[in-house]
């Protein structure tokens, strides 16, 4: 039985005897002796082996190349050199799985396009490594936050009949018949369904029986914008609480992007401090003041003003009753703000029609947590929950209200105020690392043209 490299080195202990496996990041090989840096994915440091000319085959572990499988026996000391506190003296290396001079990840820097290309073999590179072990942590951390304030953990559909957000972006679903074309109406289903772009609706349902939920899964989107921070599929985190206002909402996001901030300096401190090295300079200061700020909120209103008055040549208009583009939102949260900014109530013909409308006729209690360099990272709203003005809305944008009859009896019995916030969480993570680009941080990245494998 192995153990994990992590495991092992946080355990310590000179003399002890052990099993590790992993990959070959290096080796040096001298007359006597060969040193093989092995990684296994538990950290990004691995460690170091000593092979010593007594090995059986000390030749071939010698010529082993970049990229080979190991399970190494052996005892792990207290290493003399410099750069590790710990170095595994081998009795036995087995050599499980050869790799030879054509595996693409020979020790160079490589560009994040080109590791792209090689989608099946990137996370055993650092950078990918680090990103995909602090999306893995930060995933777990989601569950404990919500568990920690006793937030039910809902299950919603994949498989939807409902465009939640309205914007045509549904990914058509249905079976496939040989030689007939599809039939998206009259298929399985015998409707039209699609993959769902956010748990919301349900998600309501949910916070209606049993006060505050969450839900955390796969969300689909149709946008045909090849941009750094749009996927076709992506994660989304939805809370959703009953008896809250908008003021309550921003209040649990803010909260939550803290605890996140909190848990990734604290429980992910090597590889945080890899991207603060390697990725983005200052990265672990700047996340260290987000999980102590207040963030700003700023009405809708007065953002356009700021943009307005700020002298700048954006491409896109700036008007009121215009939605903001991403350089808007990012020249208000790094030019106007300096961190994280709310900006609440937007008007109500750029939002879904879910949303509670505001007395001022005008707006709706909408909020976007908007952060630098990412722009938009949560969209949120306190619901319409008054059944006469959510239908009259519904009406005025041209909604039906056939087939949400489900969603407009949570209107009917028992309703009340309630609230929530869709957290992507892809653009979390490229917040948190400094990664540029939403590919880099999903492991099989799907955008336009690009679902290969
Ligand atoms: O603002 P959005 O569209 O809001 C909703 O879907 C609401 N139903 C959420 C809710 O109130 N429960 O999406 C929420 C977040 C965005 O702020 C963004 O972070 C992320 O989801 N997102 C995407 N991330 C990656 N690729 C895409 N194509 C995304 N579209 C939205
Ligand atoms: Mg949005």
């Amino acid at each position: 039985m192995k153990t994990r490299i992590r495991t092992l080195l946080a355990g310590g202990a000179s003399g002890r005897e052990c099993v590790v496996a992993g990959w070959v990041r290096s080796v040096r090989a001298a007359k006597e002796v060969a040193f093989v840096t092995l990684n296994d994915g538990s950290d990004m440091a691995g460690l170091q082996v000593v092979a010593g000319k007594d090995l059986a085959n000390f030749d071939p572990v010698c010529r082993l190349g970049t990229g080979a499988a190991l399970r190494v026996h052996g005892t792990l000391v207290e290493s003399p050199a410099a750069g590790q506190q710990w170095e595994l003296h081998a009795t036995n290396v087995e050599i499980v799985g050869e790799a030879d001079d054509a595996y693409p990840l020979q020790k160079k820097r490589h560009t994040f396009e080109y590791l792209r290309t090689i989608a099946h073999l990137r996370p055993r590179t650092n950078t990918l490594g680090a990103v995909f072990r602090l999306r893995s942590h930060l995933a777990q951390a989601v569950h404990r936050f919500f568990a920690e304030r006793d937030f039910l953990y809902a299950h919603t559909p994949i498989i939807t009949a409902s465009d939640c957000e309205g914007a045509g972006e549904l990914f058509r679903v249905t079976t496939l018949d040989a030689g007939a074309p599809p039939d998206f109406d009259q298929d399985f289903f015998g409707q039209r369904t699609g993959l769902t772009v956010s748990g919301q609706l349900e998600g309501e349902l949910f916070a209606l029986a049993f006060s505050d939920i969450y839900t955390f899964g796969p969300t689909f989107r149709a946008e045909n914008s090849n941009t750094p921070r749009h996927a076709a599929e992506f994660w989304m985190i939805e809370p959703e609480m009953a008896f809250a206002d908008l003021a309550d909402d921003a209040e649990l996001a803010e909260e939550f992007i803290r605890y996140l901030c909190r848990f990734s300096l604290e429980e992910c401190a090597d590889d945080m401090a890899f991207f603060d090295k390697h990725i983005e300079k200052g990265l672990v200061e700047r996340i260290r003041q987000v999980a102590e700020a207040d963030f700003v909120r700023m009405d809708y209103g007065e953002a356009i003003e700021r943009l307005q008055r700020s002298g700048t040549a954006f491409s896109f208009p700036v008007e009121w009753g215009l939605d903001l583009q991403t350089e808007h939102e990012r020249y208000l949260s790094e030019q106007v703000v300096g961190g994280p900014v709310f900006i609440l109530n937007y008007p109500k013909e750029i939002k879904a029609f879910y949303m509670r409308q505001n007395n001022d006729g005008r707006t709706v209690a909408a909020m976007d947590l908007l952060v630098p360099k990412v722009g938009e990272i949560i969209g949120g709203s306190q619901r319409e929950e008054r059944l006469d003005r959510l239908t009259a809305r519904m009406t005025e944008m041209g909604v039906s209200q056939e087939p949400l009859w489900w969603y407009l009896d949570s209107r009917r019995w028992g309703s009340c105020p309630h609230a929530g916030f869709g957290l992507g969480f892809e653009r979390l993570v490229m917040y948190l690392t400094g990664m540029d680009n939403i590919r880099d941080v999903i492991p099989f990245p799907r955008t336009p043209r690009h679902a290969e494998f």
